[in-house]
């Protein structure tokens, strides 16, 4: 497809988010008109502080995104427990019996934002892995080792070879997501781990390389983990969701920090894109004339995988650029392509703009 015979607009089956942080609060309340404007469900992930590593915390935080979503929205947020070494067969069966909690988060200790209680030795976990593989339960990866002495664009390549692979083995039932996939590593992996492996993208993977941390200096809001890497690797992302591959789809990873936690002697991981969760996806798709497999990667992939019906309602987007925010909230998050252009824009059924918190 040439650019020019590219569609200038796209109806979507509503898609859904499978990797998001909504925090909590007043920062809840900012961020979480964006992704309601466009997203049926999403995963919610449980790094809060403290971590929502109980079904009664999962059940709580639950009813304050209810809370907090704008009148008339039917956003779903799917509901996911924090993996610790103290985390009980019992509350996995909990979990299972909620219904609401749709999956358990492994963070290793120290690899990111509030991971201070995650696993330190994942073998400690395997009854609970056990317990997870008979209830199927899924398990989402954090995918990153957190030895000092492995190169920090290495993390996740070694990950899947150290851990990985023999959790795979261990466990072949069981249900994983390596989620936020960087690295051609991490795409092999999972298109010849078989059918109970599969793993989110983010739109920033997909749109940026590993340049985009020093562009004229040092840039902040680019810095996520895992951390932006080589062209090389970006092109492999692209190549698995031109592929149509089932087992990639969508998880935003739109992660909020306050701006001055972001500009700092020691700033936070993490790159908010849910003012623009679904076009961002859309530009990079139509960057490699693959637009006619977006909506099977944002749609339809992601439920097959959970064993949930697809959303039956639509949403429409149309090639014509607009500006994003310069910052949004109290708390100034910066979001991604702040006071620039985005290529493909949400509009609503009559073909107005689509009101964000943004705008
Ligand atoms: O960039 C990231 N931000 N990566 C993570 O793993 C966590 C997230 C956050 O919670 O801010
Ligand atoms: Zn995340």
């Amino acid at each position: 497809m040439t650019p020019t015979a590219a569609p200038q607009s796209l109806t979507l089956l509503r898609p859904d988010d499978w990797h998001l942080h909504l925090r909590d609060g007043a920062l809840l309340r900012t961020v979480l008109p964006d992704t309601a404007a466009r997203f049926g469900r999403a995963i919610v992930m449980p790094n809060l502080n403290p971590p929502v590593t109980s079904v009664a915390a999962a059940t709580a935080y639950r009813s304050r995104i209810l809370a907090a979503l704008p009148a008339r929205s039917g956003f779903m947020p799917l509901m996911t427990l924090y993996l610790t070494e103290s985390t009980t067969v019992a509350e996995i069966q909990r979990a299972k019996e909620s219904g609401i909690v749709h999956a358990v988060k492994y963070y290793p200790a120290g690899a990111t934002t509030n991971s201070e209680n995650g696993v330190r030795d994942l073998q400690a976990v395997y009854p609970v892995l056990a317990a997870m593989e008979r209830w199927d339960l899924p398990l989402l990866l954090h995918g990153e080792v957190t030895d000092p002495s492995v190169d920090i664009f290495d993390r996740e390549a070694v990950f899947i070879e150290r851990h990985l692979q023999p959790l795979r083995q261990t466990f072949p039932g069981l249900r994983i997501v390596l989620e936020h996939v960087t690295t051609s590593a991490a795409v092999d992996f999972v298109e010849s781990a078989g059918p109970r492996t599969a793993a989110t993208i983010t739109a920033h993977h997909l749109l940026l390389n590993r340049n985009a941390l020093f562009q004229g200096g040092l840039r902040p809001h680019h810095y996520c983990l895992p951390v932006l890497k080589r062209e090389q690797h970006r092109q492999a992302l692209l190549r698995a969701v031109a592929s149509g591959n089932p087992r990639f789809f969508l998880g935003t990873d739109s992660a909020p920090h306050p701006r001055d936690k972001k500009e700092s002697a020691c700033g936070c991981a993490g790159i908010y894109t849910a003012h623009a969760g679904i076009e961002l996806y859309a530009e990079a798709f139509a960057g490699i004339g693959a637009l006619e497999q977006l909506e099977a990667f944002a749609s339809r992939h992601g439920p097959a995988f959970y064993g949930l019906p697809c959303n039956t309602d639509t949403i429409r987007l149309e090639r014509q650029p607009w500006t994003a925010p310069a910052s949004l909230g109290a708390e100034e998050i910066i979001p991604f392509r702040a006071g620039e252009e985005i290529a493909w824009r949400l509009v609503d059924k009559t073909g107005t703009c689509e009101m964000t918190s943004g705008l």
